[in-house]
């Protein structure tokens, strides 16, 4: 590594010092410094190079930088940011027309984050809950599954089954029910037993951070048919898997599943701005009236210029197909490994995880850390897992160099 700055002012030293000392400790990054991003890759001030194989999370599926994404942020931002929903805009309407006929629904509800956007879900079923299926005040119930990761907020956090999720932030909201994820009996008992008063069934079609749990095929859709009897709102968070991540527009796509409320986020932007969106049709989304919900921000010019671009691009350059092909290619050649560390590799499209046995104190941590070393960054989840994310731009040439990379990791352990 040289010491010569080639990207902006400040050395990866620095910049790790600087946030230690004047951030919350609340995240544990790799410990590099990211000063430059395009398409694939990634730059820390240095100028050493790297493959991006967690794309922010899988926020930057059309790639770093992409510039459809940001020559629509710099037009739209040269002439119009905010105005707050107190007023209409000329962006807004044009993009609901969009991304609701893009995906199938009659309207959508626009926020920002991915957590904002899942109480959003949550609210619209509660509302939805007492006022179309006459479920009695106060008493909703909401069925989150083991393992889930759906944010941050107290509402979401209440329904963790992850400690370091909840630890320490009670007191936690009523009405959750939690089950086991991949067991539809589970789903169906608590229907039986309190069908009546479900409003909602909230599931991440693949579990993203619990480690990129696929499930049983099949799964979705008799969760779907067990939400239909009872009449319970099926809830699909497709914040990380949806938008061609894992080989399809959206991953329920692989059961011919539709929500009936459909949560999306992160490469809803291709990771320039924060922008999420609910869509649901017309009997679900006019229950919350005017004043009931909303956000500065949501559905602000900027963001619907945006959005609408970081679509355009996902169809345009076939990211779903692409992903789904690469995707199978990549996990074949990961099987082909054949290592004593590596447990299973599964995943869907570009959304792939490695379990690895840790062995002699070496950890999915230090894999990573050896991988960085190597030029590609990813970034464990638990102890033993691998996430492994590129953006969808991929070709295949790179993701051949790729598997070469992480080839010679494992080859050294
Ligand atoms: C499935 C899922 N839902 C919701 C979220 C929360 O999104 P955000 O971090 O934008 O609030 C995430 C973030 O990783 C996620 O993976």
């Amino acid at each position: 590594m040289t010491d010569e700055l080639v990207y902006g002012t400040v050395s990866s030293q620095e910049a790790i010092e600087l946030e230690e000392r004047y951030g919350a400790h609340n995240y544990h990054p790799l410990p590099v410094v990211l000063a430059k991003g395009d398409g694939v890759f990634l730059w820390d001030p240095e100028g050493n190079r790297y493959y991006d194989f967690l794309s922010a999370y899988s926020a930057v599926n059309q790639g770093h930088c992409n510039k459809k994404i940001v020559d629509a942020l710099i037009e739209q931002a040269q002439t119009l940011c905010l105005t707050s929903r107190a007023f209409f805009n000329n962006k807004l309407g044009d993009y609901e027309k969009y991304i609701t006929e893009y995906f199938g629904y009659d309207m959508v509800l626009p926020m920002n984050s991915g957590a904002e956007a899942v109480e959003t879900a949550l609210k619209l079923a509660r509302k939805w809950g007492y006022k179309v299926k006459g479920i009695a005040p106060d008493s909703a119930l909401l069925i989150f599954c083991e393992g889930n990761f759906h944010g941050r907020t107290l509402a979401v956090v209440s329904a963790s089954t992850d400690p370091d999720c909840y630890d320490g932030f009670g007191p936690f909201m009523p009405g959750i029910v939690k089950i086991p994820y991949n067991e539809s009996a589970a789903l169906n008992e608590v229907l039986e037993k309190h069908g009546k008063n479900v409003a909602g069934f909230i599931v991440e079609p693949i579990q993203g951070e619990a480690g990129v749990n696929v499930p049983d095929e099949g799964y979705l859709k008799n969760c779907y048919d067990l939400c239909k009897k009872h009449n319970v709102l099926f809830i699909a968070d497709e914040v990380q898997t949806g938008l061609a991540r894992t080989g399809k527009l959206l991953a329920c796509d692989y059961e011919n599943v539709r929500p009936d409320i459909l949560i999306l986020g992160k490469a809803l932007s291709g990771g320039v701005l924060p922008i999420s969106a609910v869509l649901a049709d017309k009997d679900i989304m006019l229950v919350i009236k005017p004043g009931q919900h909303g956000s500065t921000f949501g559905g602000f010019p900027l963001a619907c210029s945006v959005a609408k671009a970081a679509l355009e691009v996902i169809k345009e350059e076939n990211l779903s197909e692409k992903s789904y092909k690469l995707g199978q290619f990549f996990r074949n050649e990961l099987r082909k490994l054949n290592h004593p560390m590596i447990k299973v590799v599964r995943g869907r499209g570009l959304l792939n995880a490695i379990i690895v046995e840790p062995k002699d104190g070496v950890e999915a941590w230090d894999v990573c850390l050896k991988l960085k070393e190597k030029g590609l960054l990813c970034k464990p989840t638990h102890r033993h897992i691998i996430r492994l994310a590129p953006p969808l731009v991929i070709t295949e040439e790179q993701l051949m160099e790729c598997v070469e990379i992480i080839k010679s990791v494992f080859a050294e352990l």
